[in-house]
C-alpha cells in the first residue's frame, strides 16, 4: 500500500484551490460537503463559484505566498500544476494536482457519503473506474437514512455510557441499535417502536451477562465463500478459536482486536485434544465473551460440532451455528464438477477415510457398486487401503477418481486419475494438502428435457368429462 488512507480533520480549516474554472467546481463541490473555509485563486471565476457565499475568491494571480496558513492545497488549473505543486511542497502543505498523481502528496478516493458515516474507495489510481464501480455498489447496498442513524447514536452515547457497563455489553448494545430492531424502527420513521426498542435493548444488556458461542464455517478457503452470517459474527466476536484449515483471508475478516486462539489439530503431531477446545469455549463464554469458534467447511460436517454444541450446553452456554460451504461443495463448484448428474448419478455420499485406527470403517462393499458416487474426505493417507477394500469388493479400477487439493484457494490442484491408479497418483503429485477424493463424479452433459411431473391420466380423463 503506497497511499495511507487517513479522514483529515478540515473544521475550520483552511482550503486552497488554485484555479477557478471547472475542474476547480468539481474540488469545490466536494469541500462543501465538509466544514472548511475555501478559498479560492484564480484571476477569473466560474459563476457558480461566485454565487456560492463560502468561497473566498482571491481574484489574483497565483504566487507561493499565497498558500500560507492553508491545511491542503488543490491545484485546478494544469498549467500551474507544476508551480503549485512546488510552492506547497516547501511550505509541507499536502498538494493535489488534478490528472498529476506524479507531483501530488494526496489522491482523494471515491466516496460514498452518509456523513457523518463516509466510506473511502482508492484504487492509487491503477483503476479510477473500478473505484467508481465498488463506489456504486456500496452506495446501492446502504440505506440514505444510515448518517442520521449514526447522529442519533452519537447524541445518545453518554445515556448509553451512564446505564450499560463498556465492553462486550455495551457492544452489544450497539449492535442491536445499528443492525437490530432499534434500526428498524428508526428507518422506518416509528418514533413509538423506536423508543421501545430502545427501552428493552438497554434493559437487556443493562443487565445479564452475556458470553456466548457461535459455532461458525468458515467454508473451504477462499473467504468470498464465507457467508454474510459469518461475517457478521467475525465482526462481533471478542475470541476466535480456529482450526488450522482456515485460511489466512478468512481471519483477515475478523475485528482487528478480537483475540484469535489457534487449536488446529494437525494429523500425526501433537495437537489439542477435543477436550481441551471446549474448555477454551467454555472459559472464554463464561468470562462473558462474545466467541467465535470458526471451523473449517460446516461446523456439522466432519468437523465435531456437535460434540462442542453438546460440551457448551452441558455448560449452559448459549449457542448456535452458521452453516458454511462443506469442501466437497465449495471444491466442486471451484473445479467445475458437477456432484450429481440427470441420466447418470441420483446421490453423492460424504464420507471420511480416516478413522483413529487408520482407514475408517465404511461399508465398502455398499460403495463399490456400480454408479455409486462419494466424496471422501480425510482420505488421502488412507487412500492405498481404501481403493485395495473397493477393488476387492468389486468397483471398476478405471471407475473415475478426481483428487482436489486446496480446492477454493491460489495453490487448488485438481489430479484425475482412476481407482486403479489412485496411490500412485497420489504418491507422484505429492499431495500435501487438505484434498478430497471424489470416486465415481458424473460428467456435465445436456440432458433431454422430460417433464418433471407428467399429468396424471385419471386426472385428465376427469377434467375432459367435467367440460363435457
Ligand atoms: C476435519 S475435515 C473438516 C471438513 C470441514 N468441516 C468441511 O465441512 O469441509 C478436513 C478435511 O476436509 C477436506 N478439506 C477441507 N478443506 C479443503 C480444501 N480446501 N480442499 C480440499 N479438501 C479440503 C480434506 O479432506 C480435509 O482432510
Amino acid at each position: 500500500m503506497r497511499y495511507f488512507p487517513i479522514f483529515f480533520d478540515l473544521q475550520d480549516r483552511k482550503v486552497i484551490v488554485v484555479g477557478g474554472g471547472e475542474e476547480a467546481l468539481r474540488k469545490v463541490r466536494l469541500l462543501l460537503k465538509t466544514t472548511a473555509k475555501i478559498a479560492i485563486i484564480a484571476p477569473a471565476l466560474h459563476d457558480e463559484l461566485k454565487a456560492n457565499k463560502r468561497v473566498e475568491w482571491l481574484s489574483t494571480k497565483f504566487a507561493g505566498y499565497l498558500l500560507e496558513g492553508a491545511a491542503l492545497v488543490y491545484s485546478a488549473e494544469p498549467e500551474l500544476n507544476e508551480r503549485v505543486s512546488k510552492e506547497a511542497q516547501a511550505r509541507g502543505i499536502p498538494v493535489n494536482a488534478v490528472d498529476a498523481a506524479d507531483i501530488s502528496t494526496f489522491i482523494v478516493p471515491s466516496i460514498v457519503d452518509r456523513d457523518p458515516v463516509v466510506i473511502a474507495i482508492g484504487t492509487e489510481g491503477t483503476a479510477p473506474v473500478l473505484g467508481q464501480g465498488i463506489r456504486a455498489k456500496i452506495d446501492a447496498m446502504l440505506p440514505q437514512k444510515l448518517g442520521a442513524l449514526a447522529s442519533r447514536a452519537a447524541s445518545l452515547r453518554s445515556h448509553v455510557a451512564d446505564v450499560v457497563p463498556h465492553g462486550n455489553r455495551r457492544r452489544s448494545f450497539w449492535q442491536k441499535f445499528f443492525f437490530g430492531e432499534v434500526r428498524d424502527a428508526f428507518y422506518q420513521d416509528d418514533k413509538k417502536a423506536f423508543a421501545s426498542s430502545f427501552k428493552a435493548a438497554i434493559a437487556e444488556d443493562g443487565a445479564a451477562p452475556l458470553g456466548r458461542v457461535s459455532l461458525v464455517g468458515a467454508g473451504p478457503g477462499d473467504p468470498e465463500l464465507l457467508t454474510l452470517k459469518a461475517q457478521r459474527k467475525l465482526q462481533e466476536a471478542d475470541v476466535i478459536v480456529y482450526d488450522r484449515l482456515v485460511s489466512a483471508g478468512v481471519l483477515e475478516m475478523a475485528r482487528r482486536d478480537a483475540v484469535r486462539i489457534p487449536v488446529g489439530k494437525t494429523p500425526y503431531a501433537p495437537s489439542p485434544k477435543q477436550s481441551e477446545i471446549n474448555e477454551i469455549l467454555v472459559r472464554e463464554a463464561k468470562a462473558g465473551r462474545v466467541v467465535v469458534r470458526l471451523k473449517g467447511g460446516d461446523p456439522y460436517i466432519f468437523g465435531r460440532g456437535g460434540e462442542e454444541q453438546f460440551a457448551l450446553e452441558q455448560a449452559g452456554i448459549a449457542v448456535d451455528v452458521v452453516p458454511g460451504i462443506t469442501a466437497a461443495l465449495g471444491c466442486a463448484a471451484s473445479a467445475r464438477l458437477p456432484l450429481t448428474q440427470r441420466g447418470q448419478n441420483r446421490s453423492i455420499t460424504l464420507l471420511t477415510g480416516h478413522s483413529e485406527t487408520g482407514v475408517a470403517d465404511q461399508d465398502w462393499a455398499a460403495l463399490a457398486k456400480p454408479g455409486n458416487v462419494f466424496a471422501i474426505y480425510m482420505g488421502v493417507n488412507a487412500a492405498g487401503d481404501i481403493s485395495a477394500r473397493l477393488l476387492d469388493s468389486g468397483i471398476a479400477p478405471d471407475t473415475r477418481v478426481t483428487v482436489i487439493e486446496n480446492g477454493t484457494l491460489p495453490d487448488e490442484r485438481v489430479i484425475s486419475t482412476t481407482i486403479g491408479g489412485l496411490w500412485d497418483a497420489l504418491q507422484t503429485s505429492g499431495v500435501a494438502g487438505p484434498a478430497l477424493i471424489y470416486v465415481g463424479l458424473p460428467t456435465a452433459k445436456a440432458s433431454a428435457d422430460v417433464m418433471p411431473f407428467p399429468v396424471r391420466q385419471d386426472i385428465q380423463d376427469a377434467i375432459l368429462r367435467a367440460a363435457s
